[in-house]
């Protein structure tokens, strides 16, 4: 028995997060086709779906990291966005894709498109795997968007309660929260 069945439920399996994932690479292969890419792929949530998305575009690309936080572990936002890790390079004249697990308030994205759009980008576009429109605080337009969500607390393929269960291989909705 996984270390997470008796606290977590099954919201989007393995099987329908991939063949998502393979679409949305596909979708961003064609439309960034003659371009360098840069993935700007936002700590710590949305590592486990850049890397599964990055293995689906058939480009040349660059892989940045950029950590920011807000939650502090809690299932409440602060509302205060801090960037913890910044990207290794120069971003002025990339073509900047930000690779997010989710947009719930999307106060985190909305600091984030204009802290890099200060920096003078190509281009720069939003791919998010997930989209909470009941908590939404603010509007944020999503190029590559994976799934629309209910409001409820998920977790897992990279999305943590208290740092806990990001390693669960699925989307999954805490059991009484
Ligand atoms: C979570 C999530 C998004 C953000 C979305 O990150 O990964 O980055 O919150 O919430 P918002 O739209 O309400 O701002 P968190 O701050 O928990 O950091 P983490 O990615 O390291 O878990
Ligand atoms: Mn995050
Ligand atoms: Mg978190």
């Amino acid at each position: 028995m996984a270390f997470y069945e008796n606290d977590v439920g099954t919201l989007i399996d393995e099987a329908k997060l991939q063949e998502r994932v393979r679409a949305l690479g596909a979708e961003i292969t064609r439309d960034y086709q003659g371009k360098e890419l840069t993935l700007v792929c936002v700590l710590k949530g949305s590592t486990f779906f850049a890397m599964d998305l990055a293995r689906h575009i058939d480009l040349p690309l660059t892989l940045e990291f950029l950590g920011v936080s807000s939650y502090q572990g809690g299932t409440e936002t602060t509302g205060e966005v801090r960037i913890t890790t910044d990207v290794s390079k120069p971003m002025a004249g990339k073509h900047l894709l930000i690779i997010e697990d989710i947009i719930d308030t999307g106060l985190t994205m909305s600091f984030l498109l204009e802290n890099l759009r200060a920096r003078h980008p190509a281009s720069l576009k939003l791919a998010s795997l997930l989209e909470k429109p009941a908590r939404a605080r603010t509007k944020i337009a999503i190029d590559y968007k994976g799934f629309v969500i209910d409001d409820v607390f998920v977790v897992g393929y990279g999305l943590d309660y208290a740092e806990k269960y990001r390693n669960v291989p699925f989307i999954g909705v805490m059991k009484g929260k």
